[in-house]
């Protein structure tokens, strides 16, 4: 097992950073980002088994095969969450290890393995946070239509409801759908992540019932008595790269489609209409039926909010030629980050995530927040001292912390931090190239070691203990 040796003296700026009594602070990660063991215990496949063994896709072939063998090494990454002293971890079930072929028959050695975590974790004084849906639909759903198709929305409800009837007795957090725009926009617009689709009219299919599936997967696991029931949505604060109307308006539709197109629905029971009419325009109307809305708009107890970067983007006039992940709004390209970026090259911009909060606490104020990703990609390695030093990254997480806790201060109500991620993981299409780990991970080994970050996480986390 991994000891950590921890930092002597926290450093000045973590020392400042104050969040309420009973925040929440945790790590997250995502199945097949993590687990290996695709074909262990019964496990059918994913659309992400299939995308990625499929040439061209991925950074030189990557695929999740083996990952960082979590489904083995469970045991001591929970050891390791303990010992940085997290309070909560968030981490997604695989729904075809659960059911392989999608719908009906239950897989018990799938729900066993997850039965396992929790326990381990509960074990170890760390809250499971349980995401149902992390980007990995069973192949065997995709082969009917995928989210195309109406019915996976329904048999994602299904999913909901084996799952939470083994587990719901242990795990009192639940988040249906995670990130839901890239599952939308670019598994079918883009075609960079699976099932690698390139059709307007399948995304917006897509946007539709994947909302769909979130409010039906709520609706059941409220019958089951659920009380902490989230989404997860990633937001990128968009601004014009001018104050020309046509740059205004490529920053409309990319924060329709991107942000409002998912949040709007939820929290206010209708799309936001200029996107419905981008989408009539480009000839790809969503496919809503009577009564969708009211079930995509069902009561949430928090939302879970993933964040990354800001993007500045202008109008180009015409069509950029590259492969958007757009419904109609081609003419759009973002303009290269001022100041450094990581090595997924975004850019670094914590004022706005303080913003961020800021219009999400303005637009639901009665929704808690939980803000359930954050995080940077660097070049990490172990050194010679076998300490990974990844200043880049502490900077990064100390200075979104602080914009956390500014909205806070600020009133809005964020009640818990994670951090993406726990481990250095398969990061989809960019492959193991791309570290985001508070913990780095030797692939050829699969020995973990606490990077600096970790050891600074843990230092504000203890002190947070200490002040509350
Ligand atoms: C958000 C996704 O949820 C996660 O799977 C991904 O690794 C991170 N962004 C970083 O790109």
């Amino acid at each position: 097992m991994t000891t950590l040796q921890t930092t002597t003296a926290p450093s000045p700026r973590a020392t400042g950073l104050r969040f309420p009594p009973g925040f929440t602070f945790g790590a997250a990660t995502a199945a097949y980002q993590i687990e290996g063991a695709v074909t262990a215990d019964g496990r059918g496949p994913s659309i992400w088994d299939t995308f990625s063994h499929t040439p061209g896709t991925t950074y030189q072939g990557h695929t999740g095969d083996v990952a960082a063998e979590h489904h083995a090494r469970y045991r001591e990454d929970v050891a390791l969450m303990a010992e940085l002293g997290l309070s909560a971890y968030r981490f997604s079930t695989s729904w075809s290890r659960v059911l392989p072929e999608g719908a009906g028959r239950v897989e018990q050695r799938g729900v066993d393995f997850y039965s396992r975590l929790v326990d381990e974790l509960l074990g170890a004084g760390v809250e499971p946070w349980l995401t149902l849906y992390h980007w990995d639909l069973p192949q065997a759903l995709q082969d009917r239509g995928g989210w195309t198709d109406r019915d996976t929305a329904h048999r994602f409800a299904d999913y909901a409801q084996v799952l939470h009837g083994a587990l719901g007795d242990r795990v009192t957090h639940w988040s249906t759908l995670n990130e839901p725009m890239c599952s939308a926009l670019l598994g079918h617009m883009s075609g960079q992540h699976a099932p690698g689709v390139r059709d307007a009219v399948a995304a917006s299919r897509a946007t539709h019932h994947l909302l769909l599936a979130h409010g039906l997967g709520t609706r059941a696991l409220r019958e089951q008595g659920a009380t902490s029931l989230g989404l997860t949505l990633n937001f990128t604060p968009m601004a014009p790269a001018t104050d020309s109307p046509a740059d205004v308006d490529a920053a409309r539709r990319c924060d329709g489609q991107q942000n409002r197109m998912f949040v709007t629905p939820v929290v206010t029971g209708a799309y936001p209409e200029d996107v419905v009419a981008d989408l009539a325009a480009a000839g790809a109307p969503l496919p809503v039926q009577d009564g969708d809305l009211e079930v995509i708009a069902a009561p949430l107890d928090w939302l879970g909010v993933n964040y990354y970067f800001s993007s500045v983007v202008r109008d180009t006039g015409a069509p950029t030629g590259k492969h958007s992940s757009f419904i109609g709004a081609e003419q759009v390209d973002e303009l290269e980050p001022e100041g450094p970026t990581t090595t997924m090259g975004w850019g670094i911009d914590a004022p706005a995530f303080t913003s961020l909060l800021g219009w999400l606490g303005s637009l639901a104020p009665d929704l808690p927040l939980v803000v359930t990703e954050n995080g940077s990609a660097w070049p990490d390695e172990v050194g010679s001292d076998g300490r990974v030093h990844d200043p880049e990254r502490v900077a990064y997480l100390l200075d979104h912390l602080a914009a956390v806790a500014d909205a806070v201060e600020a009133g809005v109500d964020v009640r818990g931090y994670f951090a993406w991620s726990l481990l250095d993981n398969y990061e989809w299409a960019r492959g193991y190239a791309q570290r985001f780990g508070i913990v780095h991970v030797d692939y050829p080994t699969q020995v973990r070691t606490p990077k600096d970050s970790a050891l600074v996480y843990a230092d504000v986390l203890r002190e947070h203990r200490t002040a509350s």
